[in-house]
């Protein structure tokens, strides 16, 4: 009987084993080396992406990867009563200058004749925020991206004087009254839903919340639905998000028609 020792003097050993290493020298140089210099992409997102491309695992867990570009998040501006603050006069009139910039889409006066937003009236932390976000990236427009990078902290703050100085008379502030469309007047207690004029004015207005009233349909609806989807997603702890979520098309439809009409209400 032959015994089947493993030593270094059995020759079948030797071989083995050498083989084993020339093998394993041979897979490196060709992976690290070889088919690096030959196809440019595997160096591309470097050595760690091309292991765990080899190991099958994705290098980086967040949902589209590093390279994809990142979708609006959370915003980072702080609300700061400072920003309510009325500004000088001085401000206000170079805040009417740069304002020039803006007529085009946002109307002469702060009230927009195309589908933007008006600006007449609205609450200056309100304009300073959505620019802070417009600039960083949080709120997707590619327009108000664009325009927001090139305006100066000085300049948002001036601006947004600017157009808080201008009058808001045009639309009806929202009260309290029974002929109020249910949403807006008591929200949806059991789907969580605050109401309307708890935050946007009527009843309370807090901090940050827009003065809607009057502002283009179109736009209002475009808003409640990317806060629907997430699409619009830089609301200070997801307020807006909150309330979006579960609103139907038909009742998206309902509270911005009766935002959008508070303007023909307006008298004065
Ligand atoms: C070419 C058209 C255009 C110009 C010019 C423009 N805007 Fe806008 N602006 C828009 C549109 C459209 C929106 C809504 C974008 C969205 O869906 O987020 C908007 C949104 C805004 C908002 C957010 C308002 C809100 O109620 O949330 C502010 C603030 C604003 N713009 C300020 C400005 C200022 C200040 C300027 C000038 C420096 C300016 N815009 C120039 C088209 C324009
Ligand atoms: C808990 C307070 C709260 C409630 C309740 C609330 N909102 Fe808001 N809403 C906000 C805040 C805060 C913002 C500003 C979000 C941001 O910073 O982008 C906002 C923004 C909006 C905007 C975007 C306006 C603009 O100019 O950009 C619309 C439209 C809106 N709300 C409609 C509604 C409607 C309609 C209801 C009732 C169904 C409602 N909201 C209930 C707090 C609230």
């Amino acid at each position: 009987m032959h015994e089947y020792r493993i030593s270094w003097r059995n020759p079948l050993v030797r071989w083995s084993i050498s083989m084993l290493v020339a093998l394993t020298v041979l897979c490196l140089l060709v992976g690290f080396l070889w088919l690096p210099s030959v196809h440019k992409d595997f160096t591309a997102q470097g050595l760690w992406a091309s292991i765990c491309r080899a190991a099958g695992v994705p290098s980086a867990w967040q949902v589209g990867g590093a390279a994809a570009p990142l979708p609006p998040q959370a915003t980072q501006v702080a609300l700061d009563r400072s920003m309510v603050r009325s500004a000088g006069s001085d401000s206000v009139g170079r805040g009417a200058t740069l304002a020039l910039n803006c007529t085009m889409c946002h109307g002469a006066q702060g009230m927009s004749t195309s589908n933007a937003p008006n600006l007449a009236g609205q609450y200056p932390e309100v304009v300073i925020k959505q620019l802070r976000d417009y600039k960083a990236g949080k709120r997707a427009s590619p327009i108000m991206v664009a325009i927001s990078k090139s305006l100066s902290e000085r300049d948002i703050d001036d601006l947004a004087a600017y157009y808080t100085s201008l009058p808001k008379a045009r639309t009806a502030p929202t009260t309290y009254d029974e002929s109020l469309p249910a949403l807006v007047r008591v929200g949806a207690p059991l789907r969580n839903i605050a109401p309307c004029i708890s935050c946007h004015g009527g009843v309370d207005q807090k901090l940050g919340a827009p003065w809607i009233e009057g502002m283009p349909k179109v736009y209002l609806v475009e808003q409640l639905r990317a806060f629907r989807s997430g699409g619009r997603r830089s609301d200070i702890e997801g307020q807006m998000r909150a309330v979006a979520r579960t609103l139907t098309d038909a009742e998206i439809d309902e509270v911005s028609t009766f935002y959008a009409g508070k303007a023909a209400v307006a008298g004065r």
